[in-house]
């Protein structure tokens, strides 16, 4: 897959390279420093560029939105036509200082985002892990207790995309269903950041979901 990444920081900048990894043809876009996008291009592989949003847009059949929340229209803006294009958005509606949501309860940022972009096929994906666990991720990703990533989305063609893309990285992708769950995806992401970010055991955190058989 040709892949667009718009905000090559800490989430775009690690699932850009893992993707690059894992054989997809990777553009990283949007920093303020050309040469920090050139050296994350040229740690990731042959097969992956640094460009411009646009660029990145241009010929992506995936795009990955991973900007602070205040960013996204200015990214959108500068990526141009994104109509008929899977979004896979990990970006998080949160303030200015980072400490809480600036939409919840009745409606989502992945809702928000899509209604800006209404052409393009939007899942909300990657937002409930920290990028701290991504590598160590991947790397096992060949054991047999992956860890569990939820996504959510509208667009039965574009879940199955991200879905695989959830799998690349090294996590059991679990379908939450339509786009309006990231109601409750994006709040769980602030409970998984605080047992990341506040707890004892360091940032290097994912999740599992068990299943059971119901016994009487
Ligand atoms: N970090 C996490 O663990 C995590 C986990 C889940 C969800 N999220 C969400 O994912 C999104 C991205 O988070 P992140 O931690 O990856 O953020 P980040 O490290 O700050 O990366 C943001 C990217 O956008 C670029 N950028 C920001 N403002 C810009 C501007 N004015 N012009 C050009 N480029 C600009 C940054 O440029 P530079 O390269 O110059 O910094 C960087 O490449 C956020 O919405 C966040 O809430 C983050």
């Amino acid at each position: 897959m040709r892949i667009g990444i718009l905000g090559s920081g800490l989430m775009g900048g690690k699932l850009g390279t893992i993707f690059a990894r894992g054989g997809h043809d990777v553009v990283f876009s949007y920093s303020h420093s050309e040469k920090k996008l050139e050296r994350l291009a040229r740690d990731a592989g042959a097969i992956a560029h640094a460009g411009t949003p646009r660029e990145a847009a241009e010929s992506a059949d995936v795009l990955l939105i991973a900007v602070p929340w205040s960013r996204i229209a200015d990214v959108l803006q500068q990526a141009g036509d994104v109509s008929g294009k899977i979004i896979v958005t990990c970006s998080m509606p949160m303030n200015d200082d980072d400490t809480d949501l600036v939409i919840a309860h009745s409606s989502s940022g992945a809702e928000e985002l899509a209604r800006m972009i209404p052409d393009a096929h939007v899942v909300s994906a990657f937002c409930t892990v920290p990028s701290e666990v991504l590598f160590a991720v991947f790397e096992l990703r060949d054991t047999e207790r992956r860890p569990s990533l939820v996504y959510c989305g509208d667009n039965k063609h574009a879940k199955t995309i991200a879905a695989q893309l959830i799998r690349d990285v090294g996590f059991d992708p679990v379908d939450a269903g339509p786009l309006r769950m990231a109601r409750y995806l994006e709040p769980f992401t602030l409970l998984i950041a605080q047992l990341a970010y506040e707890g004892d055991e360091g940032p290097a955190l994912a999740y599992r979901f068990e299943r059971f058989e119901e016994r009487e």
